[in-house]
């Protein structure tokens, strides 16, 4: 038997199931909240509300733990790569040898694009955003495979070992070709032969006359980078993409949502919107002290910094910073904005408004620095960490698709609006 939730208003009582998760975290079950009271929960930003039960991620903010179906990031971002991280993330389990082998044959055989999609990229105008070409160019890429989007949730289902490995592999091209089309430049065509990490870097920097050759470090720290994002519980942009799911909605329309989701500034932008701000910082001859004051003073955010879930350390911006070195090392660079990043995370870290807000570096504030330094142009900052998010929106939709009986999602709201009122002709208004 459960504990049971006691809930009392005025002079009545009700009782709630609770229940807990795998890791101990504990609920209460109010599904029958609405009926039984006539209340609702009001919960704005989600912060206290479990939207679904998941197999997936696994995430103790407080420790600062990131697990993928049980496996802590640090043993993943050791030990393995990003397409066998893809492959735990999806299906549950580290694939076997030959499973390994097979999925990444179906990543390397789906690494062109329809050509009928190339001729949509003339449709966008210069320099239009490559996140905005992405989250068009995904969804519409249902158009070309409609057996692989048919919004038949069995069938979209049978199809997906198909589907799976194929958004993987598509992503990667559609966003280097969404950063030739805002450069003007021409597609590069993959090369199946080179590594994932490798053939992005091929795709989006190599010309005519010469082909891009990465180093093992930038592959790996690349290779990295998307591993390092490849899922997050629910987040923003995987709510998103569960929400749209919801409706029945095939894979690549779930996804492409994600993408739109991701963008924001709050999300996934926050790495370009990291680079900005330490730009401006140097720009402006500060040394971060002037910005950390103005942050306090709620004058300016001190983007890269905190975190809705964590709230000791980001184990995956750890990670990175360490990577960061690494490659800035290996390429000789020097970074002013490397050097104003550190200091403005010293400074955080050891003042009381951080402190006290439980504020920390997350992922985006170093993955900014090392993007630029493999000269990935900030622009595609967001679409980068798409490319990473995409196999944890793939599972995600999948864990939902799943779900037997699964319910739309549909919020409920408190209306703050005016009552109702007669209607106004134009000449009276
Ligand atoms: N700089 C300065 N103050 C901050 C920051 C920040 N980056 N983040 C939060 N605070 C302050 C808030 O003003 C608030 O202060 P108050 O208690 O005096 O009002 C307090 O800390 C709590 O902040 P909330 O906004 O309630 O935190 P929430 O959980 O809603 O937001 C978020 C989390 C969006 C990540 C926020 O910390 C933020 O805007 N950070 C910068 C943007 C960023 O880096 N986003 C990436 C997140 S990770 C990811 O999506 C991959």
């Amino acid at each position: 038997m459960s504990e049971k939730a006691k809930l009392t208003i005025g002079d009545q009582s009700w009782e709630f199931d609770t229940f807990v998760g795998s890791e101990g975290e504990k609920a209460i079950d109010t599904r029958k909240l609405r009926s039984t009271t006539g209340y609702i929960a009001y919960d704005d930003g989600y912060g206290n509300t479990g939207s679904c039960k998941s197999e997936i991620s696994f995430i103790d903010g407080e420790k600062g733990i990131l697990r993928h179906r049980g496996y802590p990031v640090e043993q993943l971002a050791e030990k393995a790569g990003f397409l066998e991280t893809a492959y735990l993330i999806i299906y549950g389990e580290l694939p076997t040898r030959a499973q390994a082998t097979k999925f990444r044959r179906l990543v390397h055989d789906n690494t062109e694009i329809h050509v009928g999609i190339e001729s949509h990229f003339d449709g966008f105008p210069p320099n239009s955003h490559p996140m905005a070409i992405l989250a068009a160019l995904i969804n519409s890429l249902g158009c070309y495979y409609p057996e692989l989007a048919t919004n038949n949730r069995q069938q979209d289902l049978e199809n997906f070992d198909t589907a799976a490995p194929f958004l993987i592999s598509k992503v990667r091209t559609l966003a280097a070709m969404a950063y030739r089309t805002e450069m003007g430049m021409p597609f590069v065509y993959p090369d199946p032969n080179l590594l994932y990490s490798q053939n992005f870097l091929h795709m989006m920097f190599s010309t005519p006359y010469q082909k891009y050759e990465a180093s093992e470090t930038i592959t790996r720290a690349l290779d990295l980078f998307l591993l390092l994002h490849a899922d997050h519980e629910q987040n923003c942009s995987t709510s998103t993409v569960r929400m749209v799911a919801s409706g029945g909605a095939n894979l690549f329309a779930s996804v492409s949502a994600g993408v739109s989701a991701l963008w924001g500034p709050l999300h996934g932008g926050a790495n370009t919107a990291v680079i900005k701000m330490l730009q401006a910082i140097h720009k402006d001859g500060d040394d971060g002290t002037r910005f950390i004051e103005a942050a306090k003073r709620k004058e300016a955010r001190l983007m890269g910094f905190g975190h809705r879930v964590y709230k000791s350390f980001d184990p995956r911006a750890k990670i990175l910073g360490e990577v960061c070195v690494k490659v800035l090392d290996e390429l000789k660079q020097e970074d002013p904005l490397l050097d104003i990043a550190r200091r403005l995370e010293q400074a955080a870290l050891e003042d009381s408004y951080f402190i006290e807000r439980n504020l920390y570096p997350n992922v985006d504030f170093y993955s900014g620095i090392l993007l630029k330094a493999i000269g990935i142009p900030v622009d595609m900052f967001t679409v980068m960490f798409a490319i990473g998010r995409m196999p944890g929106w793939i599972a995600n939709w999948r864990e939902i698709a799943n779900v037997k009986d699964g319910r739309i999602h549909r919020p409920r709201q408190i209306y703050t609006g005016p009552g109702p009122r007669d209607f106004i002709p134009f000449d009276e208004r």
